[in-house]
């Protein structure tokens, strides 16, 4: 049987992986400077990940949410304090989507309302209301169409207050650092003055910290950076390090209800021992340290590339932009140098996205390699 074609691919197939290199069938080593899109957060194959992991699945890979589930609640509570969002309650899912899906159904029941608004160039992922919110028409189906979306430019406070106004959005929904639309942020005012108009008009405030979340933005959660209290927080990518989990963060003023969210998958043994597992490693390995201080010696070093015109994000969430589509270079890096990197909406932009494991002599084999292909590339 085919498989559905709906993803251009490169022709590299790693079959094995450690820390920050995958390798291929021909025992070929990749550098990853994209993290398999900023999932693999404490490396692959972490050793401690695989014990954790291995020993899980030879006791109980999966039960469901019909029972008691202990490590559902280690997870919570590590989550908890690691992150600083004391008095969250945690309901887990197992994709990016499914969490901002459940985030907006949740703010669409706890309010009564049902519109939602959203940011140009954001990304939600692709279910139902998630992809609705999502600016990207090429990936709305006409069942989803049907959701009711009002999508405004970021930084617009005047646009978000008049919508608010109205009486009938639910909830606002953004990312603190734009993942696929290229790492473009809004400012400190903007988010506090959204995070306030949301608290004034009964509209849950939605931080979409799929991507940008578990230390990639050099704090815990992006949202960190500003003076604001979402409703509901939204996770998932490096919370699993490969492993497909996801959730939300959900605010101690929200009270659940029996049957308001669920799922079968969501919260089963294997996510969680994978989930705690993770953030043990992130603790123990201080890694949100080693993400600040990469960060600020891969930027030094970028300003001083004069091909690159904007430096983008924070964290080990960075934009290189050039003044041409970097589509071959990009090419030129995987083939030639074996280094993966990553894409984004806007062409001129390579994203940076790497284990939060990252040392600075892999941000000195990227340079180099980066000044070499620079020397080849056409404008
Ligand atoms: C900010 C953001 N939200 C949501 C998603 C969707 O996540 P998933 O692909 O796990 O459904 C993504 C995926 O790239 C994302 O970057």
């Amino acid at each position: 049987m085919p498989l559905f074609d709906v993803y251009p691919l490169y022709n590299v197939t790693p079959v094995s992986g450690v820390d920050m290199h995958v390798y291929d069938e021909k025992e070929v080593e990749y550098l990853d400077l994209y993290g398999g899109h900023a999932v693999i957060s404490i490396g692959h194959s972490h050793p401690s990940y695989v014990k954790a992991i291995t020993n899980q699945v030879s006791k109980l890979g999966f039960y469901s949410n019909a029972i008691q589930n202990p490590l559902q609640v280690e997870l919570a509570d590590k989550i908890e304090s690691l992150s600083g969002c004391k008095g969250y309650e945690l309901f887990l899912c197992n994709s990016g989507a499914e969490a901002n899906e459940n985030a907006l159904k949740l703010a669409s029941f706890k309010t009564g309302k049902s519109r939602v608004v959203a940011f140009k160039n954001g990304f939600h992922g692709r279910t139902s209301a998630a992809v609705a919110a999502t600016d990207n028409p090429n990936i709305i189906a006409p069942i989803n169409a049907q959701q009711k979306v009002t999508i405004l430019p970021l930084n617009d406070v005047e646009g978000v207050k008049k919508e608010l106004e109205k009486g009938d959005v639910c909830a606002v929904i953004l990312e603190f650092i734009q993942g696929v639309g290229g790492l473009d942020q809004g400012t400190a005012e903007f988010f506090e003055q959204v995070d306030a108009l949301c608290k004034a008009n009964n509209t849950y405030l939605i931080a979409d910290e799929v991507q940008s979340g578990y230390g990639r933005s050099g704090k815990f959660f992006a949202f960190q950076y500003y003076n604001v209290t979402p409703e509901v927080i939204s996770i998932a990518k490096g919370m699993g390090n490969g492993f497909p989990i996801g959730g939300i963060l959900i605010h101690p003023n929200i009270e659940a209800k029996y049957g308001m969210l669920g799922t079968t998958f969501g919260g089963n043994h294997l996510a969680c021992a994978a989930g705690v597992a993770v953030l043990n490693t992130i603790e123990e390995e201080n890694l949100i340290a080693n993400v600040n201080e990469i960060s600020e010696y891969f930027i030094s070093v970028a300003k001083t590339i004069p091909q690159i015109k904007n430096i983008k994000g924070r964290g080990l969430m960075i934009g290189l932009e050039f003044d041409f589509e970097v589509g071959e270079l990009r090419k030129k890096l995987i083939y030639e140098y074996h280094i993966f990197t990553g894409g984004a909406s806007n062409k001129r932009l390579i994203r940076i996205l790497p284990p939060l494991t990252i040392k600075k002599s892999h941000v000195d084999q990227f340079f180099k390699a980066l000044n070499e292909v620079l020397k080849t590339v056409e404008k």
